[in-house]
């Protein structure tokens, strides 16, 4: 019960990396704000929480609109009066083509969502963790945020952006008791990045991908999680402003 008696924020956690987190944080008896841009799935994710007797509500928001994020923080401060964890998890996958064929609107979108959406949360999680002495957050990154992935120029940047971020203001506010990671996944089997899917456009596309990781597999999103549920806790408290890969070995 790592997180008995603490406030959860998880973006992105109506599918996916962020759901299972949910789910996991909720289990470690964390009360769990459970934010999305899709409302139908976010309120899933709280159904299932609260079918196993946890806590959580729902709160809708598009990251990458500056306005809905400061109105999902004020909710927080309103309903709990603090926010002990961030995870700022939201993302999307943004198109595969590449530079010469990506339309500006397609980086624009995934910088928007990706990096604004990052840099929106935190700017507004860092005045309440001060206020109450302390907190965590965790960001999102990929192992696109700490090399290339071809045919992925703007998530790769936007995913650069978001350890940038992490590091710079892990050292902004170290000495005031709040903690800055980011977890670089590799692919993890999820809606977003669903192998099938991907084989049934190009045969033989996600055996080519596994090859390539030295562990020779995709992660299950449980190992994401499992690295959230320690880097977030008191287990990892001499740790700030890393982006730790959890990548079957693939950035080594
Ligand atoms: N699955 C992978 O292989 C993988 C690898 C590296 C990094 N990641 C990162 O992990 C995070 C979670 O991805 P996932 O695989 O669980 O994907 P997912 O698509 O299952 O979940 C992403 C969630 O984010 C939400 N979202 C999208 N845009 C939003 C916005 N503007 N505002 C609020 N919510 C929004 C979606 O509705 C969805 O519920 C993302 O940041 C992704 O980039 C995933």
């Amino acid at each position: 019960m790592r997180y008995k008696d603490k406030i959860v924020l998880i973006t992105g956690s109506g599918s996916g990396i962020g759901k299972a987190a949910a789910i996991a944080f909720s289990n470690e008896g964390g009360t769990i704000i459970v934010s999305d841009i899709n409302e139908k799935n976010g309120l899933e994710t709280v159904s299932e929480i609260k079918n196993s007797g946890g806590k959580a509500s729902f709160f809708k928001a598009d990251v990458s609109n500056h306005n809905m994020v400061k109105k999902l923080m004020g909710y927080i401060v309103e309903k709990h009066g603090r926010l002990d964890v961030a995870i700022n998890n939201a993302g999307v996958g943004g198109d595969f083509a590449k530079i010469t064929d990506l339309t500006i609107e397609s980086w624009d979108k995934t910088m928007s969502v990706n990096s604004s959406g990052v840099f929106y949360c935190v700017k507004n999680q860092i005045p309440i963790m001060l206020k109450q002495g302390g907190g965590v957050i965790l960001n999102t990154s990929s192992i696109a945020g700490i090399r290339g992935l071809p045919n992925a120029t703007a998530y790769s940047a936007s995913k650069h952006a978001v350890v940038g971020i992490t590091k710079t203001v892990a050292m902004e506010y170290a000495k005031h008791n709040i903690r800055v990671n980011a977890i670089c996944p590799v692919f993890t089997v999820t809606p977003m990045f669903d192998p099938d899917a991907m084989d049934k456009l190009k045969t033989g596309i996600s055996e080519k991908l596994k090859a390539n990781i030295p562990m020779k597999r995709f992660a299950d999103v449980m190992e994401q999680v499992n690295s959230m549920l320690w880097l977030c806790s008191n287990e990892a408290s001499f740790i700030t402003g890393q982006a730790i890969s959890v990548d079957g070995g693939i950035t080594a």
